[in-house]
């Protein structure tokens, strides 16, 4: 994009607008945790399996060092920070090696800034380096690789869409999901990423809270459904006779549900780039096993919600009206879902 001033995000491509935004605090991912909810009771028990390793613990993205006093105050450890800017600690650029020659237990809540969005946000020449020959899409994948390679317990917070990534989980034992808003000027719904060392590989167990979901290999594997051989559908058919919101809006009454017929997106809006609403179309069912198949649809869907409190859904910008996390159905999870509800008709 020629002529992009840095500090100005792109905020709609057709009207070439852009609002202003504070560059420093974008490129360095400065959103402190301020909220103490990150520190429930299955982070805690890990915490204390942890410290059994070194009573020393390192924030290489230090910032103004909440997590740190807290760690000292809950637990006792010695504390050590790290960080790119300001006075308070070591100046140290993490994404690019982090020194830990104790080993001390990592306790972090590093920089996100997804590779897409640093060139929408204008920022993209500040952070380039770090993406340039790296096969990661995000900084705070960037981090997470830095921290696992030099400590053998790190404690992360991160965003939530880290669970359905590819980042390798071998070292994860536990997560877990925070529903609050953790952070005081952003909504990034976020989880509380505990990694032991390769040696204590196991199945992460996963909370939302202090509750528990299950192991991740049971979460994950829900997404993978029964049927193998595909029917065909086509998704983003503005003639489609099934409509899809696949968000929750944040009206409680519109969550996300495979619709026969018309619903309130308009069939003219459908594009081939369609992600939240479309239209779509199984071409070989009659109009009574369409109606059958949306149907069974919507039930399995709503099990894989109850089984998997919501995370095999993506989350999606914020909360409903009645403070629940809202999510968005990906294509491939709802091409799925409509393959299982085909073979049950
Ligand atoms: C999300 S804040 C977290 C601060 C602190 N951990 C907390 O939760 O309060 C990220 C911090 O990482 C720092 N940071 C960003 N890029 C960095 C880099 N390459 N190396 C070291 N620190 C960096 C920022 O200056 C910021 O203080």
């Amino acid at each position: 994009m020629p002529g992009r001033i840095v500090g100005q995000m792109l905020v709609s491509a057709d009207r070439e607008r852009f609002i202003e935004i504070d560059t420093d605090k974008v490129s360095r991912g400065s959103f402190y945790t301020t909220d103490e909810a990150w520190l429930n009771a299955p982070i805690r028990g890990f915490m204390n399996h942890a410290l059994l390793s070194s009573s020393s613990v390192l924030d290489p993205f230090a910032g103004d060092g909440h997590l740190l006093e807290l760690v000292r105050r809950e637990f006792g450890a010695a504390i050590f920070g790290l960080d790119i800017a300001g006075a308070k600690w070591a100046r140290n650029d993490s994404l690019v090696n982090i020194p830990n020659p104790g080993r001390a237990v990592i306790v972090t809540n590093p920089p996100y800034l997804a590779n897409h969005s640093a060139r929408r946000k204008g920022v993209a020449a500040l952070v380039d380096t770090y993406f340039d020959g790296s096969d990661y899409d995000n900084l705070y994948k960037i981090a997470l690789d830095r921290c696992l390679a030099v400590a053998d317990f790190v404690v992360a917070v991160i965003p939530e869409t880290f669970l359905l990534s590819s980042f390798d989980k071998s070292r994860l034992q536990v997560v877990s999901v925070i529903e609050g808003d953790l952070f005081s000027d952003t909504e990034a719904p976020a989880v509380v990423a505990c990694f032991g060392p390769a040696s204590e590989r196991t199945d992460a167990r996963v909370f939302v809270g202090d509750k528990p979901i299950g192991a991740l290999s049971d979460i994950l594997e829900l997404r993978r459904g029964r049927s193998r051989a595909g029917i065909q559908i086509v998704f983003n058919d503005p003639n489609g006779r099934i409509g899809l919101r696949a968000v929750d809006a944040q009206d409680v009454r519109r969550r996300i549900e495979f619709i026969v017929g018309d619903f309130e997106y308009k069939r003219s809006k459908v594009k081939e780039s369609s992600r939240l609403m479309t239209y779509l179309d199984i071409p070989e069912l009659t109009q009574d096993e369409l109606q059958n198949v949306v149907a069974h649809a919507n039930k399995l869907l709503a099990e894989l919600r109850e089984k998997s409190c919501d995370l095999v859904l993506a989350p999606f910008k914020g909360n409903d009206k009645s403070g629940n996390r809202r999510r968005r159905l990906d294509y491939a999870l709802a091409r799925q879902i409509i393959n299982d509800a085909c073979l049950a008709r």
